[in-house]
């Protein structure tokens, strides 16, 4: 059996990810004749969607940034054993919400917890596994905290501050810019069409279909 391939999308909030991972998925699917499994981070297993409670509730000062960052790991490693490397060992594309950029960014360079902090404990969860592809979604932050607003609710990373959110993009940017062979940056402020788009001719170069 032919190893699945991993997709992450990573980005502020309100940039649209969720949906394009929906899209992407179905597309590719289609395209490539093949199973697609879609999740999300924190969670994509039981144990990781209890964390993500504890994570994602309650005031922004609740955990101290490195602390944070071991949840974050303890979940992913949940996910990677129950989910993620099942998923590509039985063949399938997995198409995850987030992963571990997410941890670099926010809690290693927007929360201050350091990449080689983030990077040590990462291990413990993933191991040797990385994306085959990674794409984060940028947009300014006005306008994405606009589009989480308008969901209602706000999480607790949403409500962390402008400055904050202005360290976080410029984080994600650092990130990409230093793995630009499995990173692609992609412009979240076009329509929903124009953005998937983007991320399906990127899909084609990358696996080329015969
Ligand atoms: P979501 O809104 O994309 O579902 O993700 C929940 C929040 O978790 C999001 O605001 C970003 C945050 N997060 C981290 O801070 N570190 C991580 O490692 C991950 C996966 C998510």
């Amino acid at each position: 059996m032919k190893r699945g391939r991993l997709i992450t999308l990573e980005g502020g909030e309100g940039t649209g990810k969720s949906t394009q991972v929906r899209r992407l998925a179905s597309w590719i699917s289609g395209k490539y004749e093949v199973e697609v499994k879609v999740t999300r981070e924190p969670g994509g297993a039981p144990g990781a969607e209890a964390i993500r409670e504890l994570l994602i509730a309650g005031a922004t000062d609740r955990w101290d940034p490195g602390t944070e960052a071991l949840l974050h790991v303890a979940a992913r490693r949940e996910h990677v054993l129950r989910t993620i490397r099942p998923a590509l060992a039985a063949g399938r594309w997995v198409i995850s919400d987030r992963f571990f950029d997410s941890t670099r960014a926010y809690q290693g360079l927007a929360q201050g917890a350091g990449l080689e902090f983030v990077d040590g404990i990462g291990r413990l969860a993933i191991g040797t596994l990385r994306p085959d592809l990674t794409f984060i979604l940028d947009l300014p932050i006005g306008m994405g905290l606009a589009r989480a607003e308008s969901r209602g609710t706000t999480n607790r990373y949403e409500r962390m501050g402008e400055a904050f959110h202005e360290r976080l993009r410029r984080a994600f940017l650092t990130i990409a810019s230093e793995e630009a062979d499995r990173i692609r940056v992609v412009d979240a402020s076009g329509s929903e069409d124009d953005v998937a788009g983007l991320l399906e001719s990127e899909v084609l170069l990358r696996w080329p279909i015969p």
